[in-house]
């Protein structure tokens, strides 16, 4: 039954995002022909909204694939009046692709590139950032808090996708490294009185948590 609704309301929220640059969409369409895990139109848009709603120009991104959801919050930051958006990956290949359709969009003068591990690279950085948007290997999720929290300034943003792990979170046989830091991710910020927070069942799941002052 969740199966028969989850497809077409995805592909209806998706269907309600307004026409986008056709770079997003061929960027779209790689995603589907080779399997690779973007956040899609829908995700995007509201990443993009909140980034506008909140004013964001300092925006840090760990793990960045080839620039789909950096293109929504480079158009985001460049509409709010301009800032830095950071790119990380540790794939330089995916790296260079991203760099390559950031600037058939006009927007790689926005974005910093970061061929390192995520977290790494968000320690290396002063901050503080206005948002900041996790997408990395699930079980580094947990061990990625500690780095976000003093690098997000008061009243800022984190955004972190796939909460509901293709539903395995509230699935109890499932064990496995990757459900478990989602979970404990879940947990750490949803019981924190440092976080007030929302999961949107949009998609896979997306979280957004607003650090209170
Ligand atoms: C889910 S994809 C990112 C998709 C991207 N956020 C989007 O929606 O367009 C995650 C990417 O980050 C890379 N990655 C995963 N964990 C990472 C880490 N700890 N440091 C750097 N890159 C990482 C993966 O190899 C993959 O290319």
């Amino acid at each position: 039954m969740a199966d028969a609704i989850q497809g077409p309301l995805q592909s209806y929220l998706d269907g309600l995002v307004p026409t986008r640059h056709p770079e997003l969409v061929q960027m779209e369409d790689y995603a589907r022909s080779r399997g690779f895990p973007i956040i899609g139109p829908a995700c995007g848009h509201l990443c993009y909204e909140v980034a506008r709603m909140t004013g964001a120009r300092r925006v840090f991104e760990l793990g960045s694939g080839y620039g789909y959801s950096t293109a929504w919050f480079a158009r985001a930051v460049q509409e709010n009046g301009g800032g830095v958006v950071h790119h990380t990956v540790w794939d330089a290949a995916l790296s260079g692709l991203a760099r390559r359709h950031l600037t058939a969009m006009g927007l790689d003068g926005l974005v910093q590139f970061h061929v390192s591990e995520a977290v790494a690279a968000l320690e290396a950085q002063p901050g503080p950032f206005d948002l900041i948007f996790c997408d990395i290997d699930k079980e580094g999720y947990p061990g990625a808090l500690p780095a976000i929290e003093p690098k997000l300034r008061a009243g800022g943003l984190l955004i972190v996708d796939n909460l509901l792990w293709g539903n395995r979170v509230f699935d109890p046989s499932r064990r496995d490294k990757a459900t478990e830091g989602v979970r404990e991710l879940t947990r750490l910020v949803t019981r924190s009185p440092g976080w007030v927070s929302s999961i949107l069942p949009i998609r896979d799941g997306i979280l957004l948590a607003y650090r209170v002052p």
